[in-house]
């Protein structure tokens, strides 16, 4: 049995464990997922259908849910698009994979055998559950381990992806494990926000996000950097930063804002942060 102390081995991850364990701060994801039962821990892109801020007022926030959720889920799609050409006997690995909507998502268009690992135990069970509920748990698995450490065989996974993780852990350690765990020609997609170091240092705002999600914004510079560093060859770079601004202009009409939306937006507007998608392959 894995013990806490074999996965959780700074005193930083186990703050960010406790968090994802209690999440006391966000019933958003929860709100959101019990939609569908595909539960997500990621911010949406694409337009709001204007018209849920319309009609009925008892009825208006369960619209705004619905369509917050849908964008959330059409992320997620955007992300396993582009993880090109998997096949049933492949394998994938969700480095983060929090209430696991991505990896049953993948599972779904592939039929291929997903991993997801989180340091959160309380996100292990409950994914876990989801996949059971869904009859896919002999395929989909979720693991308490260390996305630094994953365990798995090194060239197993035809891919890997990141969605909004990576600003937990050393960029350099984590793809360096990637790397280690694809096989040559693999891919590697990853979702995440990022500082504009073009323009300077983290901004208030992007500090502010930081503290709320006690993470680790890394500046752009830093993910090409570290793939390059782990033979990870970037094929495609999308800025999704003005796609996810509705999300965040809804989100903050909804009775579950957190209050970490207006930093969202004013970072985003400002230009000091981007909301990227880096594809890249294992050379
Ligand atoms: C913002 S959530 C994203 C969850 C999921 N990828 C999604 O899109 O719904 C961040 C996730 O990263 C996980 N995480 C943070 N540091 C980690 C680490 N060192 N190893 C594995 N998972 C980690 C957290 O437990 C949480 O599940």
């Amino acid at each position: 049995m894995t013990e806490p102390g074999d996965v959780l081995r700074t005193d930083y991850q186990r703050s960010v464990a406790n968090y994802w364990d209690t999440n006391q701060n966000d019933p958003v994801n929860l709100v959101l997922g019990q939609v569908d039962d595909l539960y997500h821990h990621h911010y949406g892109i694409g337009a709001y259908d204007p018209a849920v801020l319309d009609g009925p007022a008892e009825t208006r926030e369960d619209r705004i849910i619905r369509e917050l959720h849908r964008m959330e889920t059409a992320q997620a799609e955007f992300l396993v698009d582009r993880l090109g050409p998997v096949e049933p006997r492949d394998r994938l690995l969700d480095a983060g994979s929090g209430r696991g909507g991505t990896s049953i998502m993948a599972h779904h268009r592939f039929g291929c055998r997903v991993d997801g690992v989180t340091i959160s135990e309380y996100q292990v069970g409950f994914a876990n559950d989801q996949a059971r509920h869904r009859g896919v748990d002999d395929d989909v698995r979720f693991h308490f381990r260390n996305m630094l450490d994953t365990g798995f065989d090194t060239g197993s996974m035809r891919g890997v992806w990141t969605n909004e993780t990576t600003m937990y852990v050393n960029l350099n350690q984590a793809f360096a494990e990637f790397a280690r765990v694809l096989r040559r020609g693999g891919r590697y997609v990853c979702i995440t926000g990022c500082y504009n170091d073009v323009t300077g240092g983290r901004s208030r705002a992007v500090s502010r996000i930081d503290e709320h999600y006690i993470c680790n914004i890394h500046p752009r510079s830093e993910y090409f950097r570290a793939m390059a560093a782990n033979d990870l060859v970037p094929i495609e770079v999308v800025d999704l930063t003005a796609l996810t601004i509705p999300y965040w202009e809804l989100r903050a009409e909804s009775a579950v804002a957190t209050g970490i939306e207006a930093p969202f937006l004013t970072a985003y507007k400002e230009g000091s942060f981007h909301y990227l998608l880096i594809a890249a392959d294992r050379i």
